[in-house]
């Protein structure tokens, strides 16, 4: 377990080693030879950047041993916006490219960063890791189970270090409030909550209308088959298709039922069920808007999140978070990079909070500094094999569990898991949920 302290220790040393251009203390010659340009800055291309991918290729910009050279996106405001964002902040300008196939081939870079639309993220990390990169993906790591499934196969049989962006992972003050509550702070912990509340507007009813001229609505679509365009699509709205989204549940769930699995240290579940629903206007919007999940771990553990897409009443005070409870107590990881731990009697026992301000609802970036340090592990993991905070076997754990909640919503009933592998188990109509069709072409072949 990485402690609050070693995190800043871990984080310095790597911006230390990387700005100085020396070896870093306590490796061997022979580590350092097998390092990936461990003498050179690290090269990076950012694939999808109209909001998100523009927040995350300027904060890898703004780090010291790295590069943004490529700046990938298929439509072209995005690709000037996210330009001119990178050069405002460090000063030079990568260069644009419509085709991420074209870009994962170039030979000078040496990782991605991948903040497409959920439908493309396994789809591009596999392409990116048959083409030698290393991959920092975006939360949920695959629109499908069987896909997250394929990208653990991938990073194993290419060798390639994938972090998810669940950043949380290396957020000081949520670190050391999980480990404090795996040293027994509230004793055993059996229940854990988590949850996201927001204020989203109507998407109302999409018109088929021309492609505009600055998107490729072909490479857009890439590996879901093909449908006609319509105007309320792209972007963002694409959350709320299950042709290419994923709904609230992969979209703000994955972060905080992931807090919860860390903090429980369980892997996969034994039931999951799903209650909720479009239920704030009438649409074109057709994941849930209201939802909650519930997750069994055997007869020892549970768990549950509650999605409000359009009612931002917070709980706890917190528009986002996940609260443990256990036999002594109770330990919140608010939505910041704090924690509030409580006692039985309800009373506040201990509170940590950052000083770094966040906004939860800030939908490109709400916390720069903080998802530096998830950058700087990433660059650790290439440089020096350091362990990664989100890698994909953990990621695709904590994606899944949501992912069964969405099939345990569409097929209307409790699903029952092998807990040897988060298999759904004896229900063939949910199992088609499990992967998805693709556009001939377009499969993922490892
Ligand atoms: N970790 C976090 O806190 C966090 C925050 C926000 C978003 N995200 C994730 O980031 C991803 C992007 O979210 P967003 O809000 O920026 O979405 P968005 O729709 O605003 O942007 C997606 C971009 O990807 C581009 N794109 C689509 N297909 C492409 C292709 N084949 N090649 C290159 N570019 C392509 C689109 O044109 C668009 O510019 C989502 O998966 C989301 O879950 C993570």
């Amino acid at each position: 377990m990485t402690t609050r302290r070693n995190f800043i220790k871990k984080a310095a040393l790597g911006t230390a080693a990387i700005s100085f251009g020396g070896i870093i203390p306590g490796m061997s010659a022979k580590s350092y030879a097998n390092v990936i340009g461990a003498n050179d800055k690290i090269r990076v291309g950012a694939i999808g950047v109209n909001s998100r991918g523009t927040a995350v290729s300027t904060n890898f910009a703004k780090q010291k041993g790295c590069e943004v050279i490529y700046i990938c996106d298929v439509d072209s405001r995005a690709i000037g916006k996210c330009i001119n964002s990178i050069d405002q902040a460090v000063g030079y300008k990568p260069e644009g490219i419509k085709d991420l196939r074209k870009m994962v081939e170039k030979k000078d870079v040496d990782a991605v960063i991948i903040a497409t639309p959920d439908h493309w993220h396994a789809p591009a990390a596999l392409l990116a890791m048959q083409a030698g990169k290393n991959i920092y993906l975006e939360k949920p790591c695959s629109y499908a189970p069987a896909e997250g499934e394929l990208l653990m196969q991938a990073a194993k049989k290419y060798n390639r270090v994938l972090q998810m962006g669940n950043q949380r992972r290396s957020w000081p003050n949520v670190c050391e409030g999980i480990q404090a509550l795996k040293e027994g702070i509230i004793g055993k912990v059996y229940f854990g909550k988590s949850w996201y509340t927001n204020n989203r507007k109507p998407i109302g009813i999409g018109k088929e209308v021309p492609v505009p001229e600055w998107l490729d609505w072909e490479l857009w679509q890439g590996p879901a088959p093909r449908v006609a365009y319509k105007d309320n699509i792209i972007h963002y709205n694409w959350h709320w298709f299950w042709h290419w989204g994923t709904g609230e549940a992969l979209n703000n769930g994955t972060h905080m039922i992931d807090i919860l699995r860390w903090g429980m240290e369980v892997d996969y579940p034994t039931m999951v069920n799903s209650a909720g629903g479009r239920y704030f206007a009438e649409d074109d919007w057709e994941t849930p808007d209201t939802q909650i999940i519930n997750i069994e771990f055997g007869n020892k553990f549970s768990m549950s999140w509650e999605g409000r897409s359009c009612n931002g009443r917070t709980i706890e005070g917190s528009s986002v978070g996940s609260m443990f409870y256990g036999e002594k107590g109770s330990l919140l990881i608010t939505g910041s990079d704090g924690y509030k731990i409580f006692g039985l009697d309800n009373k506040l026992i201990k509170e940590q909070n950052s000083k770094i301000p966040i906004d939860p609802r800030n939908l490109m970036n709400p916390a720069e500094k903080l998802d530096a340090f998830h950058i700087q592990n990433f660059f650790d993991a290439i440089r020096e094999g350091e362990k990664l905070h989100s890698d994909i076997e953990s990621g695709h754990k904590s994606t899944l569990l949501m992912q069964l909640g969405n099939i345990a919503q569409r097929v209307g009933r409790s699903l029952r898991i092998d807990p040897t592998n988060g298999h759904i188990l004896s229900d063939p109509e949910a199992m088609k949920l499990w992967s998805r069709d693709y556009e001939p072409g377009w499969e993922m072949i490892i």
